[in-house]
């Protein structure tokens, strides 16, 4: 199944590339509750320099089940060349296309040239760009900032017009510049227009937390993307994403009811992987789903002491009685 940009139906609803959130498990249990066509998801980043010297870590971060499609992997680096090599070794994977991460603000990253640092060297994006959609036929997006140290529109719609020549088939654009990080507000006006002037795909990206802020911030785009809110939130996507198609989607009226995706998800991260590592990994994103649950401190504590699959099933079991105990109370 050939994957476009072009086609998808709109507006599309992404999940943001989150590092350490959005790998198989989550982006699993995000499109089982969407189920449609025009949810995309992202993958955390992973850096092609690290695929190339053939990291096991790396090659795990590239784990994906068909159930996620289309799904876009994301890739991070400097080397044209690695970005070629890695792109032929996620076609041959099967998923829908490939991300360049052209945002990330973090020293680990720019200090390296990477990510974010990118916005600063124009010429090297894209090189970049044009070496991955040479050597992949599946379509190469990007995602980037406003800018690196402030928001200079020249600058800004040069940058964005020189990955689209270099073969950029999407933009995904973060309201905020590299120094802002993730503080203040995301300004969207630049994404709209980015839209206006360059007439390519884009995805608008920061701060959505509600139906109400996709719909407000949606503008002339093609769609939003949807990071942080989604955690401990995944039924947010699905919301979103029923809202532009005007339908009205049921969320879990509680924790009861959250439950039996809270343990789906579990048993897709345990599912082929090393079950201590993948609950120690999975520990922040149950205290973030349990987070204003009634006794959520205590349920913390010790989900931050769980190591099997078992230990956390008890914990669950608990919480269900709990709740159960609480309905009979109340009638
Ligand atoms: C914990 C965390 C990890 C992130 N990891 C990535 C990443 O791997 N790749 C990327 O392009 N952006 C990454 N981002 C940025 C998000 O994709 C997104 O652009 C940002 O959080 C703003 O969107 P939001 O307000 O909906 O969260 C990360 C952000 C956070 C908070």
């Amino acid at each position: 199944m050939k994957f476009s940009w072009d086609t998808l139906p709109r507006p599309i609803v992404a999940l943001a590339p989150l590092a350490g959130y959005t790998d198989s498990a989550y982006r699993r249990s995000v499109k089982m509750l969407s189920g449609t066509e025009n949810v995309v998801c992202f993958s955390e980043l992973t850096s092609v320099a690290a695929i190339h010297h053939k990291s096991r870590e790396s090659y795990r971060m590239l784990d994906w089940h068909p159930d996620e499609f289309p799904l876009i992997m994301q890739l991070f680096g400097k080397e044209t060349e690695f970005f070629a090599e890695a792109g032929k070794i996620l076609e041959d994977m099967g998923i829908a296309g490939i991300d360049i991460n052209m945002g990330c603000p973090t020293c680990k990253i720019t200090s390296n040239e990477c990510g974010s640092a990118l916005l600063k060297n124009p010429q090297l994006a894209a090189e970049i760009v044009h070496s991955l959609s040479r050597a992949v036929s599946v379509p190469v997006s990007v995602k980037t900032r406003l800018g690196y140290d402030c928001y200079d529109e020249k600058r800004f719609m040069g940058f964005c017009k020189g990955v689209v020549d270099a073969g950029a088939k999407l933009l995904s654009l973060h309201g905020r510049t590299r120094t802002q990080a993730f503080s203040g507000v995301a300004d969207w006006e630049p994404i709209y227009l980015a839209k206006r002037e360059l007439g390519i795909n884009v995805i608008g990206n920061g701060d959505i937390k509600s139906v109400a802020d996709a719909h407000g911030r949606l503008g002339n785009l093609d769609g939003v993307m949807i990071g942080r809110a989604t955690l401990g939130d995944p039924w947010l996507i699905a919301e979103v994403a029923a809202a532009f198609r005007s339908e009205i989607y049921v969320r879990p009226a509680g924790m009861l009811e959250k439950l039996p995706l809270i343990r789906q998800h579990v048993r897709f991260a345990v599912e082929g992987s090393n079950e201590v590592k993948a609950i120690r990994e999975l520990r922040k994103h149950l205290a973030s789903y349990i987070k204003g649950f009634e006794g959520a401190k205590m349920y913390v504590e010790k989900i931050m002491k769980c190591d099997t699959l078992v230990d956390v099933e008890c914990i669950f079991d608990e919480m269900e009685a709990v709740l159960a105990e609480r309905l009979v109370a109340v009638a």
